[in-house]
């Protein structure tokens, strides 16, 4: 039987509750910021929809467009872009948007604080295959004052000046977990109420660690310390899983213990994943986690961005796991 004090955990408590209660966490403790996680929350709900109906609704399938990445974009990329962008200018809290799909910055209210970098729909050739997918964020302060053009500068800041990070993943259930710098809070979709209520308090990753995870048709064409490693991943009996949608990637590795990689090769001599879209957010949630995430030599966060669209390697996961492979590099 659970002992006492394990029903005490606020198992049962709203997303919508859980950012009020932490608001005064936050130095500029406005309320502004809780108002955009519940935007961004509200944009997760609408799209888990049209990924749930996507097959019925004829979401599936590309556009036919190369998107700014040069990926062939889906249906679903354009209207998670469309959802996203969409709930944010309604939301009034957002000052502008730069998103995977679009090459400029969106701009939306220059009165506003806030900046979100987003990947809408992360894995999204997943999409016609019933396979996990997710939404990605980051949401920064701007430098610049109020009341003036957000500046690239604005967009332009290093992972480490989050003020928040997030996913969301469409999976077998939905969940929404972020970050505000105090730990990581994982909440699944409660499909009935409409509600992502707080399933996952205080998520870290495990001591022990089960997963691998690497793309492994790379793995001829990456340096050759990638192979080693792998190599050693399997003597050490770790299973190897491999999704394809970093978020679910991500998530599983971080509940079960495990690491990500996708190094860089002679076709994608800066790796494949956003470093603002994708690896920022994924960094921030990893350290708030006890985790550890690098581009195989710097701490991500510390990555100095250059552009918006510009890729990196990308390592993350377990601290152990995190250490063998520097040990290798
Ligand atoms: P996106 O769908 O946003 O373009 O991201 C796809 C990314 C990421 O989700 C995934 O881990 C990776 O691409 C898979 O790449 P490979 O097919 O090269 O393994
Ligand atoms: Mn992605
Ligand atoms: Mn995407």
């Amino acid at each position: 039987m659970a002992e006492k004090k394990d029903l005490g955990t606020p198992i049962g408590t709203t997303l919508d509750r859980f950012i009020k209660s932490k608001q005064d966490e936050f130095k500029y403790a406005t309320g502004e910021l809780s108002q955009l996680l519940r935007d961004i929350a509200l944009a997760g709900k609408i799209v888990n929809k049209e990924v749930i109906s996507a097959g019925l609704s004829g979401l599936n399938g590309q556009v036919g467009e190369v998107n700014v990445q040069g990926e062939n974009q889906q249906k679903l990329d354009v209207v998670a872009h469309i959802r996203f962008t969409r709930a944010l200018t309604n939301g009034r809290m957002t000052a502008a948007v730069v998103s995977e799909e679009e090459e400029k910055i969106i701009h939306i209210n220059e009165d506003n604080h806030y900046i979100v970098a987003i990947d809408p729909l992360d894995g999204s050739s997943n999409i016609d295959v019933n396979v996990s997918v997710g939404t990605i964020f980051s949401i920064y302060r701007r430098k610049s004052p109020t009341g003036t053009k957000v500046t690239k500068s604005d967009i332009l800041q290093k992972g480490s000046a989050q003020v928040a990070a997030g996913y969301i993943l469409y999976g077998s259930s939905t969940m929404f977990v972020y970050t505000t710098g105090f730990g990581v809070n994982g909440f699944t979709l409660d499909l009935s109420l409409g509600e992502f209520i707080l399933s996952h308090p205080e998520m870290k990753f495990p001591k022990e660690v089960a997963y691998y995870s690497i793309n492994e048709s790379l793995l001829e064409d990456s340096e050759p310390y990638i192979s080693k490693f792998v190599m050693s991943c399997r003597k050490q009996g770790l299973s190897a899983r491999y999704i394809g949608s970093l978020v679910a990637d991500f998530h599983r590795n971080m509940l079960k213990g495990g690491i990500y990689l996708y190094p860089k090769t002679s076709d994608k001599p800066n790796g494949k994943l956003r470093l603002l879209y994708e690896c920022y957010a994924l960094a921030f949630i990893a350290e708030q986690a006890n985790g550890v995430a690098t581009d195989g030599v710097n701490r991500i966060l510390d990555i100095d961005p250059k552009e918006f669209h510009q890729r990196t390697e990308f390592y993350v996961g377990s601290k152990s796991l995190m250490e063998e492979l520097n040990r290798f590099n």
